[in-house]
């Protein structure tokens, strides 16, 4: 893609981030070797499978494997010792209190700096708190007092892709970041990543702290546009207006934008959740409030458990659920992704469970996870298709808005369901369709016949 030279790229850990990055730096004409402590996802990987569902990736890193610019192994010293960037992308999972736990990015640091053996630059991919680089960079120097640290650059880079797009999200972002404390350290990581700039991407170049910042900074405004519109959708649900008039109403007006104002059951996922409660607990680390980020997550966790209050009132009470058997359309946290981490998914079928509710779930790709995170157990059942839920059920719940619910057909669901009733948690179907086919459709923030009768009228009065 780039006249520059191959680079002898590694990356430390093969999820989400690792893999795709690995992947895309591949087919940028790079030399990568993948590394993860987890054997079974090497071994997996080395033999052509995949650890999770994204997109593309199947087929991207096949092709790579083909052309021999991408290999695997568990072993990261045989990974890094020839590298020139090692690109740390490991988990930062909530740890105590909320911060973020690094131990696997300090343990991933240390290590490659141990086994590297040329000059080579280190790229923080994770998400870490800021001051992470800083305390890195000096333990490094504590750690080779002999100048070995000097052939050492250690650089931010976070990363922004988001699951089910990440491919295209790495190859063509909105902005590369690039922390670093001074431009030599970046010049290795600027060189890999000007084709992308060359093809229109925004290079932001910055102090480490402020690139530490900025990836906690986006996410937790992401959360907080979800959380704002979920508010918004608990006042709509209160006062009969319609959450889905209001996003038009404020997504026109250009100082806004359109994009993530969607109300519905929560965010989940392995990033929002986490980063938010890292950023609100590094906030009272420096001995500030952080009133916002702790109301987005609180927010959040009441929008998780809004579908079962639904359900319940529908049913005129929790004890009305005992031995429904309930569709659930979905699992992931969202459509593109098989990824569970947080879902509310997970919060709604231990709800339903409580209650004494059958659950039979499907989602397009996410039941072989679920099925292991979660097991057999009694009152659920995993199925392999949507109509395969529907079979017996008395209502249906939507919890992730993949295309093929969007697009299912109401005629089928309005002849399988013994109750009529569909509770949609992601505003995602169309309701007036399904409604004129004799179902009734809870939604979010949405007045349950008041719009349909609305939108008759406007059409009424605005004909010739
Ligand atoms: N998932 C996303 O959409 C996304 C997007 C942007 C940023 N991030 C950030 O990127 C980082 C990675 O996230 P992810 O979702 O890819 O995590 P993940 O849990 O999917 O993958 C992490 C991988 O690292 C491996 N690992 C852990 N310690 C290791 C070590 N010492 N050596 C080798 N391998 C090791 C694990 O086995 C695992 O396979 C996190 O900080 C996350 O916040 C994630």
């Amino acid at each position: 893609m780039s006249g520059a030279p191959a680079l002898r790229i590694a990356v430390v850990g093969a999820g989400y981030v690792g893999l795709v990055t690995a992947a895309c730096l591949a087919e940028l004409g790079h030399a990568v070797t993948a590394v993860d402590s987890d054997r079974a996802r090497i071994a997996a990987l080395g033999a052509g499978g995949m650890p999770f569902f994204e997109p593309g990736l199947q087929g991207l890193v096949a092709a790579h494997r083909m052309t021999e610019r991408l290999r695997f192994t568990h072993r990261l010293d045989d990974a890094v010792r020839r590298a020139e960037l090692v690109f740390i992308a490991v988990g930062t999972p909530t740890g105590g209190d909320g911060a973020s736990d690094l131990r696997a990015v300090e343990a991933a640091v240390f290590a490659a700096a141990a086994a590297v053996q040329g000059p080579a630059t280190l790229v923080l991919k994770s998400t870490v708190p800021v001051g992470t680089h800083e305390r890195l960079r000096r333990a490094l120097a504590e750690r080779q007092p002999d100048g070995g640290a000097a052939r050492l650059a250690l650089v931010s880079n976070p990363e922004f892709l988001r699951e089910g797009s990440a491919i295209g999200d790495f190859l063509r972002p909105d902005r590369i970041i690039v922390g670093a404390d001074d431009e030599q350290d970046a010049a290795l990581l600027l060189g890999v990543f000007a084709p992308l700039v060359e093809a229109g991407a925004q290079l932001l170049c910055m102090n480490p702290r402020s690139a530490e910042l900025a990836k906690y900074a986006s996410n937790g405004m992401l959360a907080a546009r979800i959380s704002f519109m979920n508010e918004m959708a608990q006042i709509a649900d209160a006062t009969g207006a319609d959450i889905e008039a209001v996003r038009a109403g404020v997504g026109s007006d250009r100082r806004i934008g359109s994009d993530f104002l969607r109300a519905g059951i929560g965010y989940g996922g392995s990033c929002f959740p986490k980063d938010v409660r890292a950023l609100a607990h590094l906030a009272r680390q420096h001995g500030l409030e952080a009133r916002m980020l702790d109301a987005v997550a609180a927010t959040n966790e009441r929008h998780k458990r809004l579908l079962f209050d639904k359900m319940a009132s529908h049913y005129r009470g929790e004890a009305g659920l005992r031995g429904k058997r309930i569709a659930l359309w979905g699992l992931a946290f969202k459509p593109g992704t098989d990824d569970l981490r947080e879902a509310p998914s997970l919060v709604l079928l231990e709800q339903l469970a409580a209650a004494g509710a059958e659950v039979a779930a499907y989602d397009p790709v996410a039941v072989p996870v679920a099925r292991r995170l979660l097991g057999e157990r009694a009152g659920l059942c995993w199925c392999h298709s949507a109509a395969d839920a529907l079979a017996g059920a008395d209502a249906l719940a939507v919890v992730t808005e993949w295309q093929e619910f969007v697009s299912g057909d109401p005629a089928a669901v309005q002849a399988a369901l013994a109750d009529g009733v569909v509770f949609d948690g992601r505003n995602c179907l169309p309701c007036d369709t399904w409604r004129g086919r004799g179902l009734q459709v809870i939604q979010v923030g949405r007045p349950a016949r008041d719009a349909q009768v609305f939108r008759a009228h406007l059409t009424a009065s605005t004909m010739p």
